[in-house]
């Protein structure tokens, strides 16, 4: 628990560039990162991409895993996933676009690209760390209430609330929101060696207190995290108002 968002944001940011450094990569041994969107992780990007440009950390050896994208946006469209990691990240760090891993949400076969995504995890040995935020109900990537724990990378329908919660992004037009996403299952992140979850703000105290202090539970999906041997919360004061 940090002070504020920068504070938060700053010790995840740190973390992942001392796990990488630890790691030592180097091109037939990649670090394999899981990566999430949203508001929450921008600090810690902004961070990240400081550090790369003061020479302390490279991200030559570096292979990514994005959580989720929307289905039935273009790729390019202002508010894929896609967009927002290249304009966050990626673009502006010595990552080799061959080594970034995004959904197509798009595919003609979703379930077959979601298959593909799964296979693919495993051939780059398995997520080292990964990364990830927490929706208003609980989710993880987008891994809505009532997802199975045992779920891997699919097609999924996003609650209500997350097309309100998301639709800020979208004009404030909730008809504009995409209604489904192709996202990695609860499994695929609890398959990760590390999970480091990054909550911000009073908005997320309700889900956070859920699934820090409630059961294990397909409900608020978050939870499933007090099931990981190597598993940490990273958040600022206001977020931690309801434990
Ligand atoms: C989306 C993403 C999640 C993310 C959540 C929270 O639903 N699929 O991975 O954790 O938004 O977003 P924010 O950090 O903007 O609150």
């Amino acid at each position: 628990i940090r002070d504020d968002a920068e504070a938060a944001s700053a010790y995840a940011a740190n973390y992942i560039v001392q796990r990488i450094k630890e790691f030592a990569p180097i091109p037939s041994n990649p670090f394999v990162l899981g990566l999430p969107t949203g508001s929450s992780p921008l600090g810690i990007y902004r961070i990240l991409v400081d550090k790369f440009k003061a020479g302390e950390v490279s991200f030559e050896n570096v292979v990514t895993f994005n959580m989720d994208e929307y289905m039935g946006i273009p790729r390019d469209h202002p508010q894929s996933y896609h967009t927002f990691m290249w304009h966050h990240l990626f673009r502006h760090i010595n990552i080799n676009p061959q080594n970034v891993h995004i959904l197509n949400g798009n595919a003609p076969d979703a379930e077959a690209e979601c298959l593909a995504y799964e296979s693919a995890i495993l051939a780059a040995g398995g997520i080292d760390l990964f990364l990830a935020g927490i929706g208003e109900d609980g989710h993880i990537a987008f891994n809505e209430p009532g997802s199975s724990l045992a779920s891997r990378t699919r097609p999924k329908t996003l609650a209500y609330d997350t097309v309100l919660a998301n639709s800020r992004f979208f004009d404030s037009d909730i008809d504009k929101v995409p209604r489904m996403a192709l996202t990695v299952g609860v499994q695929t992140v609890m398959d990760a060696r590390e999970v480091v979850a990054i909550v911000l703000g009073a908005r997320k105290a309700p889900a956070l207190q859920k699934c820090v202090e409630g059961g294990v539970n397909h409900m608020w999906t978050l939870s499933a995290l007090q099931l990981h041997p190597h598993a940490m919360i990273v958040c600022d004061d206001d977020a931690v108002l309801e434990l």
